[in-house]
């Protein structure tokens, strides 16, 4: 839930550093610092807040020299945002400086029997905890880092990506990881650490993805060397080749990264079926899925399981493959299914959905599945990310990296993958007749040019967002395919502009949320030409009979909703089945305009971070 950067090699490493926190920012934002080594001590700046205070107070307070350094921004698990729990944190001694991403779970334990060994701690964190427990191994057993950080990590229980250094050693820098994202970058006379690969992508393609329970010694005019952190077995180091630029990962002349991130959507969604759909053949074929039909078309049910976002897709996915394969589909929060004991058999299929491949619950889920023999199957968007690891096989959505918190082209993404995964499963199963399937194949194909027609309304739709930038509740429904549309458009709302909104399906909404309707409340109905169109008429007159104000989503052309509505933004024709992904455009920007309007920090809303790595 924090983002680490570090760097050992001939340049200037507080430059590196301090520009791969600003890109690691979405991954928290509460507090940042920097270690650095200047030749002779170790300099050391840390703040409560964003990494541009950090910049500030660096200037002032540290010597900005130096080739061997660590950063990190902080989302806040154990101990309040402030300067002092701010990482990097110095052990006892001084000598050593850590950084970590993760839980370190039994620090309290830890803690106590470091006290009374004599040590004394500034702050409140586990990671400080962390470092004087190395420290000791260290000094008691007279060990190298590297073998002291071993021992230490044994002994924890919890997760962490790490990188620390010794200022007597300055030539070395350790990493570790369990279940929080560490990745090497490999330049020439140069390392790299990050979280992710962003803040090494323009210094080099080279890097390595440490996985779970290995650690590596990075030590100048030395290769890395890798090794399992339980048994010490020696791990050869696997180069990958990124194909990520730094383009992707800036804003590209956007003023935030959500809205450059809805734009993506028409190349990205092409992105996701490129080489997949091949609607002039009549193919859709899933690299990850081609070798496991039969046991997707043996299934009992398939179960998704995921959160946010992510779950939405679950949602529409469990419409789509239902109405086309009529294999039964369950969708889970992955936080409930973990703890829930769920009845999961080896012929149930789990389908993990996650852009960042890291979220924690959805990790556990797969986990438990795995124990019960069922077969995993990840949706993810992070290449190499923990859950496309965790999985039995899989699919990425290839929607490049996604920086604004508040999700927007990760869904739209998912939800293709899901389309093509049914329509692929559909053919297999004989539960979709050819016509159809290959009319699907090219309405599908035609998704990016519709999503382009329907960005095209975003000038008309920040007129709605002034007229109702002000509201202070929203209700948002939906029907059938278009249900989980008004569940992300009213989680999207909510995030980004914390506007209190609530997303229905229509037909629920005489259950009980039409006492909240008055002339002061706008609902956001999507009220497209589908098999419920006439229901959702009456949904709205009844809206209307109450004076609540109509926004709607409809098809282009429409005449009846239009006469109803307040106000309308349009999308274009497609099979309902695909509709979600278009009518979520709106929503996306309506939420966008709203928050711009209200002064929100659109890309790092208050209290949330972009992957939610702990419980
Ligand atoms: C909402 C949002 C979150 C995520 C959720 C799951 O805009 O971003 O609700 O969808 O935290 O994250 P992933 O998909 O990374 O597992």
């Amino acid at each position: 839930m924090c983002g680490i950067v570090g760097y050992i090699g001939k340049r200037d490493a507080y430059p590196i550093i301090l520009k791969g926190l600003k890109r690691l920012e979405y991954r928290g934002y509460d507090s940042a610092g920097i270690a650095l080594f200047d030749g002779k001590d170790i300099q050391l700046c840390k703040t409560k807040g964003k990494v541009a205070t950090l910049e500030e107070k660096a200037k002032n307070e540290m010597s900005l020299v130096g080739n061997l350094g660590i950063g990190h921004t902080r989302w806040a698990t154990h101990g309040v945002p402030n300067d002092v729990n701010s990482h990097p944190h110095y052990s006892n001694s001084g000598d050593l400086v850590i950084i970590h991403n993760g839980i370190i779970e039994n620090y309290d334990t830890l803690k106590k029997e470091l006290i009374n060994r004599g040590y004394t701690f500034k702050s409140d964190t586990d990671t400080e905890v962390l470092v004087n427990l190395i420290e000791d191994i260290q000094k008691n057993q007279k060990l190298k880092l590297g073998k002291a950080v071993q021992i230490a990590l044994n002994q924890v229980v919890g997760a962490y990506a790490i990188a620390l250094f010794d200022r007597k050693k300055p030539d070395e820098i350790v990493v570790a990881k369990l279940g929080s994202p560490l990745a090497i970058g490999i330049g020439e006379d140069e390392f790299f650490v990050a979280s992710d690969a962003s803040p090494f992508i323009e210094f080099t393609n080279n890097a390595i993805y440490l996985e779970d329970e290995e650690m590596a010694i990075i030590r100048l005019g030395r290769d890395v060397k890798i090794r399992k952190i339980k048994d010490d077995k020696v791990v050869a180091p696997y180069i990958q080749e990124l194909q990520m630029n730094l383009e992707q990962i800036e804003k590209g002349g956007y003023d935030h990264f959500m809205l450059k991130e809805i734009y993506e959507q028409p190349s990205v969604i092409k992105d996701t079926y490129r080489g997949r759909l091949l609607p002039d053949e009549g193919i859709v074929r899933l690299g990850g899925l081609e070798n496991h039909i039969e046991k997707f078309l043996n299934a009992e049910r398939i179960i998704i399981v995921a959160c946010g976002t992510s779950w939405h897709a679950g949602l529409v996915a469990e419409y789509i493959i239902e109405d086309f394969t009529r294999i039964p589909v369950e969708v889970e929060y992955a936080s409930e299914f973990r703890y829930r004991n769920p009845i999961i058999s080896s012929k149930d299929i789990i389908i993990a959905i996650s852009q960042s491949g890291e979220t924690a619950d959805t990790l556990a889920a797969i986990k438990l599945a795995k124990q019960h023999g069922a077969f995993v199957y990840g949706i993810c968007n992070v290449v190499g990310s923990t859950i496309s690891r965790e999985t039995h096989s899989g699919t990425y959505t290839h929607a490049g990296p996604e920086i604004g918190v508040a999700s927007t082209k990760a869904f739209t993404t998912q939800i293709t993958v899901l389309t093509m995964l049914a329509l692929r499963l559909a053919k297999a199963k004989g539960t979709i007749s050819h016509s159809d399937f290959v009319r699907y194949l090219h309405e599908l194909a035609l998704i990016p040019t519709h999503v382009e027609e329907a960005l095209k309304t975003e000038s008309k739709i920040k007129e709605i967002a002034a007229v109702f930038k002000d509201a202070r509740n929203f209700l948002y429904l939906g029907r059938g395919y278009n249900f989980p549309v008004a569940l992300e458009g009213a989680l999207k709302l909510k995030e980004i502009s914390y506007i209190h909104a609530e997303g229905y399906p229509a037909a629920e909404m005489k259950h009980g949320p039409i006492a909240l309707i008055d002339e002061s409340m706008p609902v956001v109905v999507v009220a497209i030409k589908s098999e419920h169109y006439e229901k959702v008429v009456s949904n709205i007159q009844e809206i209307k009979a109450r004076k609540g104000k109509i926004i709607a989503v409809v098809s282009e052309g429409d005449k009846v909703v239009s006469e109803m509505a307040d106000y309308v933004m349009e999308v274009p024709h497609t099979p309902e089945p695909l509709t979600p992904l278009l009518t979520t455009i709106p929503l996306q920007l309506l939420s966008y305009h709203i928050a711009v309007m209200l002064g929100r920090n659109v890309d790092q809303p208050r209290n949330l971070a972009k992957s939610v790595t702990v419980e």
